[in-house]
């Protein structure tokens, strides 16, 4: 009760909150789920950048209470060391969001808060929305982010929630998670966004030395060189192309490129004209992991 009542002075003072269990969300949400408030939601790793901005702005501007988690998910990674380097900046993060509005609600809970004793992920079928590119490449991984999501969605119970596209088969994954689950959330795509020169942002670019971010330019420019050559030449010839375009960058570690249709996300050699396709790169440099898409027609 003391809790509620904390939370209820904090709000009228208009000072940011930050809670670490779903039972404090919970005792905060009630009252403006049964007052009709529109429930925003940005769930996140954390090592905030523009790019999470944009999607809490936009959260901001279509509802009435915007709730932004900060949790790195352990069981979404597939390798360990990855998971020990993803950067923490908590108390920056919660600065930046305060900076941005300061209603806002952050849930930081801990693993074993979250996930209770048993800190694993369920198992989905997701067929074969999730069997390629990040699917294939990272065993597990959309089993760890769709567990997770849906613990949140449990604890923050959003009417919206707001994902970008930069994970766009981690999106389409969501998507499909909702309708599994029978879950009324809203899932709202956000464009990706990028740097002055094209980068994608991401938390992992804070990892990068000044000469890796140049070099990391590599990843948007062959999207859009196979942008370019979409209407023109065969997927064969632009995933040749991209493959010499990564050959001549001893940097970097091609992982996979692709072009899916956006329907499938069933990696293709061929071009229905009714379709909709995008192209998918992921590639590793200095031990970081980056990844990036490009809507093609
Ligand atoms: O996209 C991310 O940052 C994460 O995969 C998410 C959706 C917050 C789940 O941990």
């Amino acid at each position: 009760m003391q809790i509620a009542v904390n939370i209820l002075i904090l709000l009228d003072f208009r000072a940011m909150i930050t809670l670490h269990t779903k039972e404090d969300l919970r005792t905060l949400l009630e009252p403006q789920k049964q007052n009709q408030k529109r429930i925003g939601f940005v769930p996140t790793m954390g090592a905030l950048h523009q790019g999470h901005l944009t999607l809490v702005s936009r959260a901001l501007e279509e509802c009435d209470f915007v709730v932004v988690s900060i949790f790195v998910n352990p069981t979404q990674f597939n390798n360990p060391e990855d998971l020990a380097k993803y950067p923490r900046h908590l108390d920056n993060d919660l600065k930046t969001l305060s900076s941005l509005n300061s209603s806002i609600l952050v849930f930081a809970p801990s693993a074993e808060h979250l996930y209770g004793a048993q800190v694993s992920a369920r198992r989905y079928d997701f067929g074969a929305l999730g069997q390629h590119m990040e699917g294939r490449h990272r065993p597990g991984h959309f089993d760890g982010v769709a567990t997770v999501v849906s613990l949140l969605f449990d604890a923050v119970t959003p009417d919206r929630a707001y994902f970008g596209e930069k994970d766009y088969q981690q999106l389409r994954i969501l998507e499909t998670l909702v309708q599994i689950e029978q879950r009324e959330t809203v899932i709202v795509p956000c464009a990706i966004a990028r740097n002055s020169e094209g980068l994608a942002l991401s938390s992992r670019n804070q990892r990068l030395s000044d000469t890796e971010l140049q070099q990391a330019l590599l990843l948007p420019r062959v999207l859009n060189d196979a942008f370019v050559s979409f209407g023109k030449n065969s997927i064969l010839a632009i995933k040749n192309q991209v493959k010499a375009a990564f050959d001549q960058a001893p940097e970097f570690d091609l992982e996979y490129f692709e072009i899916a249709d956006v329907d499938s996300l069933v990696p293709t050699l061929t071009k229905d004209p009714k379709k909709k396709y995008r192209a998918f790169v992921a590639a590793h440099i200095g031990g970081i992991r980056l990844i990036d898409n490009l809507e093609l027609n």
